[in-house]
């Protein structure tokens, strides 16, 4: 299965000058995706690999550039068509950023999307998720708490 993996707040932001919106201030989110991802393929865009700055352990990292590239543990291809194909028929999950996510809305069936309930000054947006193509199917809330600077939702949309 094809799986899109995202944080956004409530203007659908995803980042900003490379980095996460809300940086190191949701530790919840960090577990959560390390949870849902570990054991699995990892497909990013190279800007956010740089933004992460390595190979994130116990996954199979995949990152989409244009250009050639070399890293230890980082398997690098020129599209994400070429990443669903390298991938094969692993359950992969398609990690960020911005550019890659709105090319892989079209084919991902399913969305794991950590709400943020804040507003941010972000310069990267996921596309909105459009009701009439995805419907929720889990949502979990969360309040802040001492770690955790804002509250937060797990949830899940499929595709139909
Ligand atoms: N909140 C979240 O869940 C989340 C998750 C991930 C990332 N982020 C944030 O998102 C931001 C990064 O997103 P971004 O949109 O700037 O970059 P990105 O999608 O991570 O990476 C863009 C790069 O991917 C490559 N690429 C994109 N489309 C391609 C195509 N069709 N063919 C070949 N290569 C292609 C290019 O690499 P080359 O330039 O090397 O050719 C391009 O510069 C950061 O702020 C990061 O923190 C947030």
């Amino acid at each position: 299965m094809k799986t899109i993996v995202v944080a956004y707040d409530k203007n659908y932001g995803i980042g900003a000058a490379n980095d996460l919106l809300w940086q190191r201030d949701l530790p919840a989110d960090l577990a959560h995706f390390k949870e849902v991802t570990t054991g699995h393929t990892i497909i990013m865009g190279r800007k956010t690999f740089d933004s992460i700055g390595r190979a994130l352990a116990n996954r199979r990292n995949i990152v989409i550039s244009r250009s050639d590239n070399a890293v230890d543990g980082v398997e690098f291809v020129h599209s994400l068509n070429d990443a669903y194909e390298l991938a094969g028929q692993d359950d992969l999950y398609v990690i960020g950023g911005g550019q890659i996510y709105a090319e892989a809305i079209e084919s991902a069936e399913r969305i794991i999307a950590t709400e943020v309930n804040g507003m941010f000054a972000a310069d990267v947006f996921f596309p909105a998720v459009d009701t009439a193509t995805w419907h929720e199917t889990t949502r979990e809330h969360h309040e802040k708490d001492d770690r955790n600077k804002y509250d937060y939702d797990f949830v899940t949309y499929e595709r139909g």
